[in-house]
Parts: structure tokens; C-alpha cells; sequence
């Protein structure tokens, strides 16, 4: 196989992405697109010269296609992960695989015995900063892991109507923490504590329930700590950072700017560049490596490093979050 040749299923904020990331690639060749709204599809379509297909169907039954990448929203992915299975096609399935984790053990059972590889798009466990981090650990640079610490801030509230839709911040915006959290720790954890409010806009607690501003520690078997920050306005930007602390030292994968510059002068000292602005800027090259990632699961048939059931697992720490936030208590994970 010369080129992995991929379809986007979802033509969005991200599937947009995709599509570039998957048109500029060495090892994959954009094939078509498909979204319910066919000008977000055309348009894309027309970016990358590829053609835009009227169904999802059309997809499926393609034989030159080899894999699918599905960037639709998130109440479609069950479907189109089920569709490409059936039709023995790889799947790069955006994150989370569904808001509701009784629909995702479902999805799961009629999975069992499945092969065909299903990777998750939880693109930071491809970030080279936080891969770094990870290594240093492995290496044993840092001796023992007994700490993880995550800051993931937002630059700002997405709008009402996202917040409507959202799921709620632990399974919109935390699982990517939480998926990160289970990769550095490298284990499971077994306890979880949350608190939650709206500290930048109230109505976001008493109009829909939801918070902007959490924090969650969690526990494994072996005694290994970790502590998630959230919040969805950083008035100073992205903010992005993962400490791990070992026995033997500490390893922070930092922020990212623009470039390095630092200027000095009577006013201020170290006046540097803000931060890199949002995940597609911030995260872009985890994201084309999480593509490099897919493209050699689907070359050398192997399985994907980052899989549905790890999907499933963010999302059961998701929801052993808002157990904790009903209780008050420091809640016992059931998988
Ligand atoms: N990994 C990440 O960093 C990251 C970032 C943003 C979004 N996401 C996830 O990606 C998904 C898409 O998010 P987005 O921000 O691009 O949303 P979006 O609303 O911008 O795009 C979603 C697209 O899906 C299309 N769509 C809806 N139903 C469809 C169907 N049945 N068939 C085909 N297309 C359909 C919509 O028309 C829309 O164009 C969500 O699941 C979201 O959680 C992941």
C-alpha cells in the first residue's frame, strides 16, 4: 500500500483539520468526504480537490477506500464505528465515542471479537512534549512516578449553544484529561474526587446544570496521585501542562509559544509571546502524528496504540466524576 487512502465522515471545525492533515501527509491520500450539510463537505471537497459523496453509504461499499476518519458529531460516532467495522475498514474515531456510557458498553458487547482496529482520536497522547514527558518516566529519569499533575485551561467560553450540546465539562472537555492522566500514570485509577462551579458565568450552573471551572484528584491501586485542573477561560490563554514528580526528580511538559523571543526593558523583564491559541494551533503536530500513528495501524495491521476501550474508560472516569460531585465523597470507579 503506497498511500492509506482515507475518507472524512464529518466536515467541521476538526474534520476540516483532518482533511488538510490527511491531504499534506506522506503516508495518506485524502479519498472523499461526507457531511449531513453538504456545503461543509463541498467546501472541503473543493479545498483538496477530492470528491464529496451524497451518503455515508458511498463510503462504506468503496473499495478504494481503506480507512475512515469519522470528525462528525459526536452522536453519530456508535454508528459510523459500527459501519466501519462492518465494512472491515480501519476507523479513526474522533473523541468521546459517545456522552452516554450506557450506549458505549453497548456499542462495546456487539464489538466483542471485533479485529478490525478502531484508534481514538485523543490527540495529546501524540503531543511531542507530553510523549517526551512519558519517555522520561520510562527512562527512569525521574525515578518512581508518585504524582501526575494536569492543567488544561481553556482560552475561552465556547458559545451558549456549544455549552447546550455539550455533554457537560467532564465528558466534553476532562476526557481528554482523563485519558492523559491513565497514559502518564500508567495504570487505572480506582478513586476519584470532584468539585465543580461556574466561576465565569453563573448561568452555565442554574441554566443547564454544567460547570466551567473543575478540579479532580484520583488514586490507583498502587498509591499513584493525580490531580486535574479545568477550567474554560484562562484569561491569558491555552494553557496546557503536565508535571509528572518521581522519586527522583520531576518532568514538566510546558506551554508552547509562537516562538522564543523574550524582550527586557525598564518597564517589564521577560515580556515573551502569548501562548499558542487553541488545540488545533497548540496541538498540531500531535495531531499529524496521531495520523501517522493511524496511516502505520493500517499499513502493518497493527493494533492502534490508543483503542475504543481506552475511549470508554476516559468516559467511565467522566462519569465516576459527576458521582463524586453528587455524593461529596471520594467515589470508587466502576468499570
Ligand atoms: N480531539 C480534539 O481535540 C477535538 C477537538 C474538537 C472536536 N472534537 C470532536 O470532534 C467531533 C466534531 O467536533 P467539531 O468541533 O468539528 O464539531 P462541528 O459541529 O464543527 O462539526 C461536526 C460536523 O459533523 C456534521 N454531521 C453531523 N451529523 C452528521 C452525520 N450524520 N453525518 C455526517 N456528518 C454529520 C455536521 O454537519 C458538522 O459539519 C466531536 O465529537 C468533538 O467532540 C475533538
Amino acid at each position: 500500500m503506497d498511500k492509506v487512502r482515507i475518507a472524512v465522515l464529518g466536515c467541521g471545525r476538526i474534520g476540516q483539520m483532518h482533511a488538510k492533515n490527511i491531504n499534506l501527509h506522506e503516508k495518506t491520500q485524502l479519498s472523499c468526504v461526507y457531511d449531513i450539510n453538504s456545503e461543509f463537505a463541498n467546501k472541503v471537497a473543493t479545498d483538496f480537490n477530492v470528491p464529496a459523496v451524497n451518503n455515508d453509504q458511498e463510503i462504506f461499499s468503496n473499495p478504494d477506500i481503506d480507512a475512515i476518519l469519522i470528525s462528525s458529531a459526536t452522536n453519530t460516532h456508535i454508528e459510523f464505528i459500527e459501519k466501519s467495522v462492518a465494512a472491515k475498514k480501519p476507523v479513526l474515531c474522533e473523541k468521546p465515542i459517545d456522552l452516554d456510557i450506557k450506549l458505549v458498553n453497548e456499542c462495546a458487547d456487539r464489538l466483542k471479537g471485533n479485529t478490525v482496529p478502531i484508534q481514538l482520536g485523543f490527540n495529546r497522547r501524540f503531543d511531542p512534549g507530553h510523549q517526551s514527558a512519558k519517555q522520561s518516566l520510562i527512562d527512569g529519569e525521574i525515578g518512581d512516578l508518585h504524582q501526575c499533575i494536569i492543567t488544561s485551561r481553556d482560552p475561552g467560553l465556547p458559545s451558549w449553544e456549544y455549552l447546550q450540546g455539550s455533554g457537560g465539562q467532564f465528558r466534553d472537555m476532562t476526557i481528554h484529561d482523563f485519558d492523559l492522566a491513565r497514559f502518564m500514570l500508567g495504570e487505572e485509577p480506582i478513586k476519584v474526587f470532584a468539585i465543580s462551579n461556574a466561576l465565569i458565568n453563573p448561568k452555565i450552573k442554574t441554566e443547564l446544570n454544567d460547570s466551567d471551572t473543575l478540579m479532580i484528584i484520583m488514586e490507583t491501586k498502587s498509591g499513584k496521585q493525580c490531580h486535574i485542573n479545568n477550567s474554560r477561560s484562562a484569561s491569558y490563554g491555552y494553557d496546557q501542562r503536565v508535571e509528572l514528580f518521581g522519586s527522583e526528580g520531576m518532568t514538566i511538559s510546558e506551554n508552547r509559544k509562537p516562538h522564543e523571543v523574550r524582550k527586557f526593558n525598564a518597564d517589564y523583564v521577560d515580556k515573551q509571546a502569548p501562548l499558542l491559541n487553541f488545540f488545533i494551533e497548540r496541538y498540531q503536530e500531535a495531531y499529524m502524528h496521531e495520523i501517522t500513528a493511524f496511516a502505520e495501524v493500517v499499513i502493518n495491521k497493527t493494533n492502534p496504540s490508543v483503542d475504543f476501550e481506552d475511549g470508554r474508560k476516559a468516559l467511565v472516569l467522566a462519569e465516576t466524576a459527576y458521582k463524586s460531585i453528587q455524593s461529596g465523597k471520594m467515589e470508587s470507579i466502576d468499570n
